[in-house]
């Protein structure tokens, strides 16, 4: 957070199944298994694409976690399912130890295409909307912080949530 590339407005992505993608692939999952994140925005790694990935996979260390697909995304257009709201927490790999709670979608379609160019339309709700909203935030600029509506719903995840091991996005 204060890096001039997460505040950028992020350019479409118009070549796929490229090598230069799939090489910018690799690395956002390596970037993202290594901070045992849930999901990662191009942008995160300094790469101004309309790209992100997210996944939840079982794991023993997240029982209670909601699986969602290992996912690529790119060019995304989210629209709202309906007009209910969902407050949640969430973390970013960009904002470091810190938590806070954030109003999203509950409710919503996501298209878009993955890197060899498939399409993709999903309807999802819950935790898997919040990520994508999240994830897709990160190409217009958009960090969780700005979002939050009560500043005091934002702090360091040790102090907020003492010993629990939580991911980030
Ligand atoms: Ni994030």
């Amino acid at each position: 957070m204060g890096d001039a590339r997460l505040l950028k407005r992020a350019e479409p992505v118009s070549e796929f199944d490229a090598p230069q993608l799939h090489a910018l692939l690799a690395d956002m999952f390596d970037t993202m298994r290594s901070m045992n994140g849930a999901g990662l925005a191009a942008p995160q790694i300094g790469v101004g694409l309309r790209l992100v990935i997210f996944g939840v996979e079982k794991n023993s260390r997240y029982p209670d976690a909601e699986e969602v697909p290992m996912t690529v995304l790119i060019n995304p257009v989210i629209t709202p399912l309906t007009t209910e709201m969902e407050e949640g927490w969430e973390g970013c790999l960009s904002v470091p130890g810190m938590r806070g709670l954030v109003p999203r979608h509950a409710h919503i379609r996501y298209q878009g295409r993955d890197q060899y160019g498939t399409q993709i339309d999903r309807s999802v709700s819950g935790f898997h909307a919040r990520v994508v909203q999240h994830e897709t935030d990160h190409l217009d600029g958009i960090l969780y912080p700005m979002r939050i509506r009560d500043m005091a719903k934002f702090g360091f995840t040790e102090q907020l949530f003492p010993g629990e091991d939580l991911r980030d996005e």
